[in-house]
């Protein structure tokens, strides 16, 4: 059941090889080892993820140094990529890429394909090529995401461009399981062997262990489930992508908001439906008061936790990550939602929102209070 899961998942993302994993955090552990990464190594990723993304970068030995995110798809910056390869990285003495940081070398990059929406593979994939990294797609979110590839000049499928991708099967996920599971995707057949030796204790023949690896396979009984649930993958995501128009039509019209951004190259399969706005939490009580039921992903961003106090960033260092977790609330999103549910959802947020006064009348308040003083 689960290599049968596997050759079918591998086809539904375009990929070559598929590896079944018992976690989406131990999958991207497993990938970021399988594709050469040393202990000590820099892993270059975003604060705007679940804890899932660093976690995984260390558990495989490495170390995670951040890039800030674009303020409309809330994925990795391209342009602050560049400008952290460029200022703070340097070639050192044997021609390796090393953070100024912390003096280490620089390996690999993992985007993060947050919300359910690709990052912007071309010119990742291109940086990464320039300044020899591996890029290591978490796709943990982003199941049949699919992004527009100048190169290729084709749509293709999250899991499909990296030189592997995380999967997690959470049940939460657009692809849930019945419990945990996860799985790695790569088109390069030793990264996935060496992945399957690392989920069965590093053996590759029952008892003869080449390495020392993990207890991380998937059940097979989660396997079965997830291949009978593939099946309406497609269906499913078509019907969160139908939601979020609904959620954009109903919600275009309130300035207090800002509603998600798809990039014409990008068609995501809305995992979370996010949007913005400065009196986030008082919106959630409000929503709640009414039985609605909302989320923040997520509330700190990675560089701020104090699991990270170690690294010793600064709230500045990455603000437009800094002002996205103050201002996002995730709205109710699966597949059968029903418009009746987005219209009370959008009439609450609205009945919230036009008791806020609005930007003039901010103004106004300024004006006259301006006034006064100078009287
Ligand atoms: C972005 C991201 N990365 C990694 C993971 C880890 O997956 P799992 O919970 O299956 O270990 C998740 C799951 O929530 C995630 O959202």
């Amino acid at each position: 059941m689960v290599e049968e899961f596997e050759s079918a998942f591998a086809d539904f993302c375009g990929a070559k090889h598929a590896v079944a994993i018992s976690s989406g955090t131990d999958a991207l552990r497993f990938a970021i080892m399988a594709c050469g990464v040393q202990p000590g190594d820099v892993v270059v990723t975003v604060p705007h993820t679940f804890i899932a993304t660093t976690e995984a970068i260390s558990q495989a030995g490495s170390v995670p140094e951040f890039v800030d995110i674009e303020e409309d798809t809330y994925n990795i910056s391209v342009e602050k990529l560049q400008v952290f390869l460029e200022e703070q990285c340097e070639w050192n003495r044997s021609g390796k890429l090393v953070s100024r940081r912390s003096g280490r070398r620089v390996t690999a990059v993992v985007p993060v394909h947050l919300y359910g929406q690709m990052a912007d593979m071309d010119p990742i994939l291109e940086l990464a090529h320039r300044y020899d990294l591996t890029v290591i797609e978490d796709a943990c979110q982003a199941h049949g995401a699919e992004y527009f590839s100048a190169k290729l000049n084709r749509w293709v499928k999250a899991g499909s461009m990296g030189q592997a991708a995380a999967f997690s099967f959470y049940p939460g996920k657009n692809l849930g399981a019945c419990g945990e599971a996860g799985a790695v995707t790569t088109n390069d057949l030793r990264v996935a062997e060496k992945i399957m030796v690392l989920r069965d204790h590093g053996q590759t023949k029952k008892y003869y262990h080449d390495v020392e690896g993990y207890n991380g396979r998937l059940d097979a009984i989660q396997a079965g489930l997830l291949h009978t649930k593939l099946a309406h993958l497609e269906d499913w995501n078509s019907k969160r992508r139908d939601r979020a128009a609904v959620y954009n039509r109903l919600l275009a019209e309130n300035e207090a908001l800002r509603l998600p951004y798809e990039p014409s190259w990008s068609r995501a399969v809305y995992h979370l439906y996010v949007i913005r706005t400065s009196q986030r939490d008082e919106l959630i009580v409000h929503l709640k008061k009414e039985a609605i039921g909302t989320g923040i992903h997520y509330p700190v961003p990675l560089h701020l936790q104090k699991a990270y106090a170690s690294l010793k960033y600064s709230p500045r260092d990455f603000p437009v990550s800094a002002l996205v977790a103050s201002e996002i609330i995730s709205l109710p999103m699966f597949p059968q939602l029903t418009e009746d549910q987005q219209v009370r959802v959008s009439e609450e947020i609205r009945a919230f929102t036009s008791k806020l006064p609005t930007k003039r009348a901010e103004g106004e308040e300024n004006f006259f209070e301006h006034a006064e003083q100078t009287a």
